[in-house]
């Protein structure tokens, strides 16, 4: 049975921005160039403006781009193999795979109950004379505290690098990518800034952090033929990065969308302390609404009321990082009861900024059906 409200159409998302979008790419094919070009070099620097940094180095996606960004500082030698670095329990698996890529132990903190981001009062007790970084994860496009993060990591002389893959223009004093020493961006179509297939970047201030990025996302080179660093290949392509150009200018009124769709979430749904929660967002951070989440003990149950009134879910995650096979080993005995309650719970409705109000009504009518009955 087809929907009646998709989770995300794609389709529909990069058909609003024709013919612009296809007449772009058209060229891209067209001029022969593919990698390392102009379309990529306006786009660093048309996303390094909109984020409020100096420099931006596009990546082959998000999970290169923190873990060129944590090797970078272990070839500045800023990091050595073995040091830790404290990331969120409650985060997508990317952010503790590029640690461990980057011969990193991640030590896990747990989210605030109310927010679902780092809970800055846990990070104290994690910090070890190991402790080299903390990568606070901006989740569903809100953002992290980061003024009370960086109060903690900058008297232990520690490192802190954004994970701002769910947060394109969240944040109001200063933009996600602008407040850590440096931050990695997704650009997977299903983010609030999509590409046509993977994509990412790293974002900062620092001049020589972001000549290692580059070099390393490029064979360890900056010079042809000339290989300073063992690198790997991960850069931006010049068709991903063209459509990104033509997306750019859209998403302040994307993002705004989002926020009005969420506004009529929080008043329209009957919130019910034991049967339905969501998180309390703090509007002056400007969040950004990349997933929209509710937390439910009952969320199964939720999921197979909205499947059958043809309204998508997905979910942000079931599974936590620390209970994947792949990082059982790693975590074994470790329980992070808030993280793992998150994920018992969360089950994700459509904040697509092109639902209809009709399409957002019939959601919010599914989900009070289910709250009422
Ligand atoms: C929080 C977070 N970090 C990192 C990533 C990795 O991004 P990518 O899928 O582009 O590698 C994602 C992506 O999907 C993410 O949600």
């Amino acid at each position: 049975m087809k929907n009646v409200v998709d989770y995300l159409n794609l389709q529909q998302i990069n058909a609003s921005f024709e013919p612009q979008l296809t007449q772009a790419m058209a060229c891209c094919v067209a001029s022969g160039r593919y990698l390392q070009g102009e379309a990529v070099t306006r786009f660093e620097r048309q996303f390094a403006a909109y984020c409020g940094t100096d420099y931006c180095i596009g990546t082959g996606n998000g999970l290169d781009a923190l873990t060129l960004i944590l090797l970078s500082y272990r070839e500045l030698g800023m990091l050595k193999e073995g040091d830790e670095a404290i990331v969120p329990g409650n985060t997508y698996i990317a952010t503790l795979l590029s640690v461990i890529r980057a011969g990193l132990k991640p030590v896990l903190c747990e989210p605030s109950p109310l927010t679902g981001n780092m809970d800055v009062d846990c990070l104290p007790p994690l910090i070890t004379d190991k402790t080299r970084v903390i990568i606070p994860v901006h989740l569903y496009g809100n953002l992290a505290d980061m003024e009370s993060i960086l109060a903690v990591a900058r008297p232990h002389g520690l490192l802190v690098v954004e994970d701002a893959a769910q947060a394109h223009g969240a944040g109001a004093l200063k933009r996600a990518g602008a407040w850590g020493d440096a931050a990695a961006f997704s650009f997977y179509p299903a983010k609030n800034l999509g590409a046509l297939g993977d994509g990412g970047a790293v974002t900062t201030n620092d001049l020589q952090l972001s000549k290692v990025v580059r070099a390393l996302g490029n064979y360890g080179s900056s010079q042809k033929y000339h290989h300073r660093f063992q690198g790997i290949n991960s850069r931006l392509d010049e068709l991903q990065a063209t459509a990104l150009s033509v997306k750019l200018p859209r998403l302040d009124a994307d993002n705004a969308r989002r926020s009005a769709i969420a506004q009529r979430y929080l008043s329209e749904i009957h919130w019910h302390p034991s049967r339905l929660r969501t998180l309390s967002t703090d509007l002056s951070t400007h969040p950004v609404y990349h997933v929209f989440p509710l937390f439910s003990p009952y969320r199964d149950a939720l999921q197979a009321h909205l499947t059958r009134c043809g309204v998508g879910t997905l979910m942000h995650y079931p599974v936590p990082p620390h209970r994947q096979p792949a990082l059982q080993a790693m975590y074994e005995g470790l329980t992070l009861p808030v993280t793992e309650l998150f994920a018992s719970e969360e089950l994700s409705i459509p904040i697509s900024p092109l639902l209809t109000e009709e399409e957002i009504s019939y959601v919010i009518a599914c989900v009070n059906s289910w709250v009422d009955a």
